[in-house]
């Protein structure tokens, strides 16, 4: 009589049947997963790029045509709206930025950010005060850009200028709060 773990040529094949059968169904599991983990990415690493793309890729300033030197007078202060320098094509108004501009000479421009330097808000112009005032937390500037109350804690910053063609053109930058 055969003792109860003496094992037959039957039951090591069924043993050896088994062990493959889990090798194969550990190398299909890896392998799915591998799969998975390989179109997962390829579906998602394109969105990401898109997203992520334009934190690299800092955009170029361009020069923008803001008006016919002739369109300004001498001492005006105005506003001037302008592209800024990578609108995309679904960006709609959200790509207009402005400047306040002042015709300082027959040939000279000045082009303050409209951005307050506190917290970025919109300043106005008030001609009557020559200052620049922040509505948010009641910024003031002079006429020069410098800071003469409240809490931002730098003068506005200024765009470069220049004619060209008779034109007066704004060099455009990603984020006016950088600029000097
Ligand atoms: Fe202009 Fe705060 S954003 S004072």
């Amino acid at each position: 009589m055969k003792s109860v773990t003496e094992t037959t040529p039957d039951s090591e094949r069924a043993e050896r049947a088994a062990e493959a059968d889990n090798h194969r169904r550990s190398f299909f599991a890896k392998l799915s997963i591998a799969l998975s983990v390989v179109i997962g990415a390829a579906m998602t690493l394109p969105g990401v790029g898109f997203v992520l793309a334009p934190i690299f890729v800092w955009p170029r300033p361009k020069w923008r045509d803001v008006g016919e030197v002739s369109k300004f007078p001498l001492g005006s202060t105005v506003l001037v709206n302008f592209q800024d320098p990578s609108p995309e094509a679904w960006a709609g108004v959200t790509a207009e930025t402005g400047a306040w501009l002042r015709r300082s000479s027959e040939t000279e421009f000045i082009a303050f950010s409209i951005n307050c330097r506190h917290l970025g808000c919109p300043v106005r112009w008030l001609e009557e005060a020559t200052l620049f005032m922040c509505p948010c937390h009641g910024g003031v500037y002079y006429e020069d850009g410098e800071v003469a109350a409240g809490p931002p804690p730098q003068a506005l910053a200024r765009y470069p200028v220049r004619i060209q063609n008779g034109q007066v053109q704004i060099q455009t930058s990603p984020l006016p709060l950088t600029l000097d």
